[in-house]
């Protein structure tokens, strides 16, 4: 069976983008892969958290993920500053990472711009996305399509080290959902759907109240065509809500554009809004329950025990290939 790999950041709630871009994914593979699904909260550290908020985060998002339909009896949840050696192989593969290919990541970039203090682990943050990876020998990292560039930079490393000191890696390969890989932005549908984003109305949060979702939809930006057609160049708004349509529901985005020829773009938000209350409305449900259940904490810590097992086999075995610590005599 294959392995499975992958983390979501809990700073903040997550969007309608990270749902249908990764967490989809997710609950479609755990049938047929060992999958292991990460609270990466070392890495939401990289930029500054409120200490009591990002508490409250990292359990809202580990009882998302089960409210989503992550089963804890196919696939390990686990919160990643749980599982120590995450920091530890993050360090290692650090030293074999090089100066210029962290500069190119576009996320460093993007997040770094303009501020005057940036951390420097904002800026090492791929050698530990790499290490989350490689601790499992995962064979695919289901992502959204913003993460390609950090997969490319995980695969490379691995190769490095596999290369330089011993082949114990699995060189993991990506996996972006066909629709859905990049939800755009409700008010500026050429900009990626974000949790960060300062306009509240440009982006869904998965807990968003259904009367709030109407809204946000019913006001998105479009265009004064009133066709409703998939051309990203020229009607970025419509392409998205289609592609949302789309993920949401399953239908196809050709099948959409034939069920709203001659109709308005009235008709096909309101239609939208309904698909996306339909999707989360059931998971809002089960996150509540979740939430205050002590369920929630015997999967969590069940997870870090199963995790921590597997990845200490794999640090140990990289530790033993990089000349760290000592032989026994
Ligand atoms: P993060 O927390 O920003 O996002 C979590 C997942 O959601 C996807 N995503 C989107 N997909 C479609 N449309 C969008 N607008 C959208 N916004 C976000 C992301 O691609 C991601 O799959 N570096 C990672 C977290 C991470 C990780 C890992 C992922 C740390 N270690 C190891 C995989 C494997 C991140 O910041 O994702």
């Amino acid at each position: 069976m294959k392995t499975i790999f992958s983390g979501i950041q809990p700073s903040g709630t997550l969007t309608l983008g990270n749902y249908l871009g990764a967490i989809q994914q997710f609950v479609q593979l755990q049938h047929d892969h060992d999958c292991y699904f990460c609270v990466v909260d070392e890495h939401a550290i990289t930029v500054p958290q409120d200490r009591l908020e990002l508490r409250k985060n990292i359990r809202s998002l580990a009882a998302l993920y089960l409210a989503s339909g992550i089963d804890p009896n196919k696939s390990t949840l686990f919160i990643q500053s749980e599982v120590p050696a995450h920091t530890q192989l993050g360090w290692m593969l650090q030293s074999i990472s090089y100066m210029g290919e962290l500069e190119r990541m576009t996320q460093f970039k993007d997040k770094s711009e303009g501020k005057d203090a940036v951390s420097s682990a904002l800026f090492t943050y791929p050698a530990l996305m790499a290490a989350d990876i490689l601790l499992y020998n995962a064979d695919i990292v289901p992502v959204g399509d913003d993460q390609k560039q950090h997969l490319e930079l995980t695969r490379n490393v691995a190769q490095r080290f596999n290369n330089r000191f011993n082949d114990i890696f699995t060189i993991p390969e990506i996996s972006i959902p066909k629709v859905g890989a990049r939800i755009m932005s409700l008010q500026e549908p050429t900009k990626k759907m974000s949790k960060s984003d300062s306009n509240e109305k440009a982006f869904i949060s998965m807990l968003d109240h259904p009367k709030k979702i109407e809204k946000k939809i019913k006001s998105a930006v479009t265009d004064s065509e009133g066709i409703v057609t998939f051309d990203k160049e020229n009607k970025p708004g419509v392409s998205n809500l289609l592609t949302i349509y789309s993920s949401c529901t399953g239908e196809t985005i050709e099948a959409l554009e034939k069920k709203y020829a001659g109709k308005g773009y009235g008709d096909f938000k309101q239609d939208v809004a309904n698909a996306v209350i339909q999707l989360l409305e059931p998971i809002q449900e089960r996150y509540e329950a979740l939430l205050q259940s002590p369920e929630l904490d015997t999967i969590l810590d069940q997870g870090a025990e199963k995790a921590s097992r597997q990845a200490n086999r794999m640090l140990a075995k990289a530790k033993k290939a990089m000349g760290l610590g000592r032989v026994r005599k």
